[in-house]
């Protein structure tokens, strides 16, 4: 049997991992600015959670939700904590489309509304009411194609207050941080405006975290930069550094009810241990500070390189815009000085994602590679 042939794949077979580095199976070293399409949190392999995980695999793996799971309480107080949002209730799944699908269906149920708001350049998710929101028409299958979402200009709270008027909309849903779309940042007006006026229309404002969440933007969540509390919070990637794990933060304004959503794998044990693992070496190690820390250097440094017209982003989250298309220098920075990036679907946007730990001489090796290639 062949693979599904989807993703262009670069002829590179990694075989080991430890923190922001790869290695081949010829023992070349790379140096991963890209953490696997931002899920590495933090670092690859890290010990305390390969024994984490192995601890829980030794006990016990899997069982459904049909029996107590204590790791999900625990999971749950620590993410409370660590993100100061104690007083909300979470929904585990397995994936960030899952997570978004969720978070959709809940504020349907509870507003009894159909209609969703999303924005340009804005990515959720390849499955059905998710890629719909997306905004990319060549992966939206005709079964995905639905009258329901309304997609307005990034930014524009003017548009939002427009579509909301016609009191048919359940839920806004936006990034952090816009990833895919080139990491484009929203405005603190902006989302404070969206907050609002979700309020005043009897929307749901949900905030799609899955990328700029988890300590990556230099605070726990991204949208915490403009002192917003959203409705739902989406979030995925960074929260298993590499288990598929993910969740749903719900407002206690939305009540549980059995049998409302539900899930075979979510929650299980192992991704419960990943999870918490994650969490337990950002706090021990202040990852959350170091992301703050690292991205100002990264971002101040790389407004000086040749060649690049802006650059965007908060906290390890960061868009290097280009004067030309950027496949090049990527292609070049991985042949010649074996670093892995990121691409966009802007194409002259390069997205550095690299783990919440990476060290300022490991940003430094990039920097001097970027410099030495643009000239
Ligand atoms: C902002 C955002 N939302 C949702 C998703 C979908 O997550 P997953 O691929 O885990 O379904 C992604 C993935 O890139 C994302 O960046």
């Amino acid at each position: 049997m062949n693979l599904f042939d989807v993703y262009p794949l670069f002829n590179i077979t990694p075989v080991k991992a430890l923190g922001s580095k790869l290695w081949d199976e010829n023992g070349t070293e790379y140096l991963d600015l890209y953490g696997g399409h931002a899920v590495i949190s933090i670092g690859h392999s890290h010990p305390h959670y390969v024994q984490r995980l192995t601890e829980q695999l030794n006990n016990i793996g899997f069982y459904s939700n049909s029996v107590q799971i204590p790791q999900q309480q625990e999971l749950a107080d620590k993410l409370g904590k660590l993100s100061g949002y104690e007083d909300y209730q979470l929904f585990l799944i397995n994936s960030g489309a899952e997570a978004n699908e969720n978070a959709l269906k809940l504020a349907s149920f509870h507003t009894g509304r159909k209609k969703v708001i999303s924005f340009s350049k804005s990515f959720h998710g390849r499955t059905s009411a998710v890629v719909a929101a997306t905004d990319d028409p060549s992966i939206v299958a005709p079964v995905n194609e639905t009258e329901n979402i309304i997609f307005l200009p990034f930014n524009d709270a003017a548009a939002v207050e427009e579509a909301l008027a016609t009191n048919e909309v359940a839920a806004i849903i936006v990034e952090g941080i816009q990833g895919v779309g080139g990491v484009n940042v929203p405005t603190s007006q902006f989302l404070q405006d969206l907050e609002k006026l979700a309020k005043k229309h009897g929307a749901l404002l949900i905030l799609d975290e899955i990328q700029s969440g988890y300590g990556r933007s230099g605070k726990f969540f991204a949208h915490q930069h403009a002192g917003i509390k959203p409705d739902l919070i989406t979030i995925a990637k960074g929260m298993g550094n590499g288990f598929p794990v993910a969740g749903v933060l719900i407002s206690l304004e939305i009540p549980a009810k059995h049998g409302m959503l539900g899930t075979t794998f979510g929650g299980n044990y192992l991704a419960c241990a990943a999870a918490l693992a994650v969490l337990e070496v950002m706090e021990q190690e202040n990852l959350v500070d170091n992301a703050a820390a690292m991205g100002e250097y990264l971002m101040e440094k790389a407004k000086a390189l040749p060649g690049v017209k802006e650059v965007r982003g908060q906290g390890l989250m960061v868009g290097i815009e280009l004067e030309t298309p950027c496949a090049p220098l990527r292609k070049a920075l991985l042949d010649e000085y074996q670093i892995f990036t990121g691409s966009a679907s802007n194409k002259k946007t390069i997205r550095v994602l690299p783990a919440l730990n990476v060290t300022q001489a490991e940003l430094d090796r990039f920097l001097e590679a970027f410099a030495a290639l643009v000239k």
